[in-house]
């Protein structure tokens, strides 16, 4: 199996722990630090809605969190909660979070369904002219 369908293995691990409630749009992700380790996060829904977690950005704070401030790819997987999984691409603010902490240039995020379907995108393609200071 590639580097990038074990990410993606993981994420659809990292999706079974996500609570999804309301939307019933599950979301997993999976996000590779330079030293080699592997950071799972899953969407976290609330009732008053806008508190939300993407997967992603609940990967991000988990690593940086634990002292991870480089990282190399990431990969997502989403679907409904009672069907196939689906192409689930990163939504803008979380572009912009994995922005602060990537090279653009380099940094790989997989979307997929499966180890057999999935595409790799350079961040840079995803966000172009993502805000720095
Ligand atoms: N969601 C993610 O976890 N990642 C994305 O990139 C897009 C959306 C979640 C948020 C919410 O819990 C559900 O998917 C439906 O929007």
């Amino acid at each position: 199996m590639t580097e990038h369908a074990g990410l993606l293995r993981k994420a659809i691990e990292a999706r079974e722990f996500s609570y999804a409630p309301y939307s019933k749009y599950q979301v997993g992700a999976a996000l590779l630090s330079e030293s080699g380790k592997v950071y799972k996060g899953c969407n976290i829904e609330n009732a008053a809605y806008s508190p939300t977690n993407c997967a992603e950005r609940t990967a991000v704070f988990k690593a940086v969190s634990e002292g991870e401030r480089k990282f190399t790819a990431i990969a997502i997987a989403g679907g409904p909660e009672d069907g196939e999984l689906n192409r689930a691409y990163p939504c803008g603010v979380c572009r912009q979070v994995l922005f602060e902490f990537v090279d653009e240039e380099t940094f790989e995020v997989v979307v997929g369904t499966g180890p057999d379907d999935y595409d790799v995108f350079k961040l840079k393609d995803l966000l172009p002219f993502g805000f720095r200071l």
